[in-house]
């Protein structure tokens, strides 16, 4: 089921209420995993749980109940969730690597020299579009070990010199993100390097899993947070997505927690780059690539293919696909920037925003009042969003923030 309308196209999920007991859930996120992810997550030097930050009085204009936002723009040095996949999928590829597959081992004994004796001159490879090769550098720098970064012709100088700053060697590659993760995976095969992608392909699973259990530590927290405002779990969520790592995981942690009282799950792409919204679209259940040059400002989810991991997880669980022009991430970064008084200031970024921007649109807009009223969104919902990222990229961020970039076309600007 399918509608044209702009700002927002959407595609519900035919399938989701067919298929609630997803085995592909089970298999990811085994139970116990998001305590396990979360206590080696709290043994970094510098892990800090990222603020949860609350939107009462714009919930109140939308017509909302409450919207909640993680707000991993503060998430330690690094700006984005991306760095609790990367490092989780790190320390369990050395652990195995160590023999300790059923045992943790604790973050001081990973770092130490015997283990860097042991792993010999282990290097780490990953194809990023800016934030999971910066995590992966970054995590292979605390450890002392080297990392190759591949990233795609379009990955702004600022993405590449962050990426850089933490030792990796960083390769830039002439196409997409997706060539990126093919041309780095052909490199570590004849280099015998680890790759530690997020995204899956067929026989390479294990770490793509572990960076998905690696981000349910943002999902723990949240829920510890939502208990602490007398919050049971939200009504609905809005998850950005590029291969739909972090969308799978946030809704593999719901389903997990609360079976099928799980919140409403809603995916959220660039239009130039909706690979899960496309697959949705073909119904056949498989996932299939977007095809283009995924030219988005929300350079963080310009993915063409998606992980199949992922998809096996969004095809049954996801209530909903959303596909967005780059405007609604401008206005979302806007808006965060400029809050309704008494409401917080965040930093957002293109990928970040990109949810609140939608959610924007279909509470505001009459064209979008069937999506609305299908999604259930009402002065009963509490919404959560995740500002999955900060400012990765300073000059197209103020581009868009200073010099308005990415304007609101005036057919959806009247307020009344
Ligand atoms: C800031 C940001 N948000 C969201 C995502 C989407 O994550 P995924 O590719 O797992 O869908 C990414 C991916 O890189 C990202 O960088």
């Amino acid at each position: 089921m399918e509608n044209t309308m702009f700002p927002v196209k959407w595609c519900g999920n035919e399938r989701v209420s067919a298929e609630q007991n997803s085995e592909a859930i089970s298999r990811v996120f085994p139970s116990g995993i998001s305590r396990l992810a979360r206590s080696f997550h709290q043994q970094i030097p510098g892990y800090q749980i990222s603020p949860l930050k609350s939107y009462p009085h714009l919930a109140a204009m939308l017509g909302l109940g409450g919207i909640w936002v993680k707000d991993e723009s503060q998430r330690m040095a690094l700006n984005s969730f991306k760095i609790l996949g990367g490092s989780y999928a790190i320390y369990r590829v050395v652990k195995s690597i160590l023999g300790f597959d059923h045992e943790e081992i604790p973050f001081t004994q990973l770092t130490s020299s015997e283990v860097r004796a042991k792993l010999g001159g282990i290097t780490f490879a990953a194809a990023t579009d800016g934030n999971h090769g910066r995590g992966v550098a970054w995590a292979a720098h605390v450890m002392n070990l080297r990392s190759v970064i591949y990233v795609h012709k379009f990955t702004s100088k600022a993405r590449i010199d962050a990426i850089a700053s933490y030792g990796a060697d960083v390769r830039v590659v002439d196409g997409t993100y997706d060539d990126a993760v093919r041309q780095a995976n052909i490199d570590a095969q004849q280099n015998g390097w680890q790759v530690i992608s997020d995204t899956s392909w067929e026989g390479y699973e294990d770490v793509p899993r572990w960076v998905m259990q690696g981000y349910t530590t943002m999902c723990s927290e949240i829920q510890e947070q939502l208990a602490g405002q007398g919050i049971v779990k939200p009504t609905h969520v809005f998850v950005q997505a590029g291969v739909g790592a972090l969308a799978a995981s946030v809704i593999g942690f719901y389903h997990q927690l609360f079976g099928t009282n799980d919140p409403v799950a809603v995916i959220v792409e660039p239009d130039k780059a909706a690979c899960l919204y496309h697959s949705a679209k073909l119904g056949d259940g498989q996932p299939h690539s977007f095809s283009g040059d995924l030219d988005t400002i929300m350079a963080g989810l310009a993915c063409g293919d998606p992980s199949p991991l992922a998809w096996s997880i969004l095809r049954d669980c996801a209530d909903m696909f959303l596909s967005c022009p780059d405007y609604v991430a401008a206005k979302g970064m806007r808006v965060y920037g400029v809050p309704l008084k008494g409401d917080p200031f965040i930093v957002s970024g293109e990928s970040g925003a990109v949810t609140l921007g939608a959610l924007m649109f279909i509470m505001e807009r009459p064209e979008l009042a069937d999506l609305r009223n299908k999604l259930g969104l009402d002065r009963k919902s509490q919404v959560l969003l995740i500002n999955s990222e900060g400012n990765t990229d300073p000059n197209h961020f103020r581009r868009v923030v200073w010099d308005g970039a990415e304007p609101v076309p005036s057919e959806y600007k009247e307020y009344n």
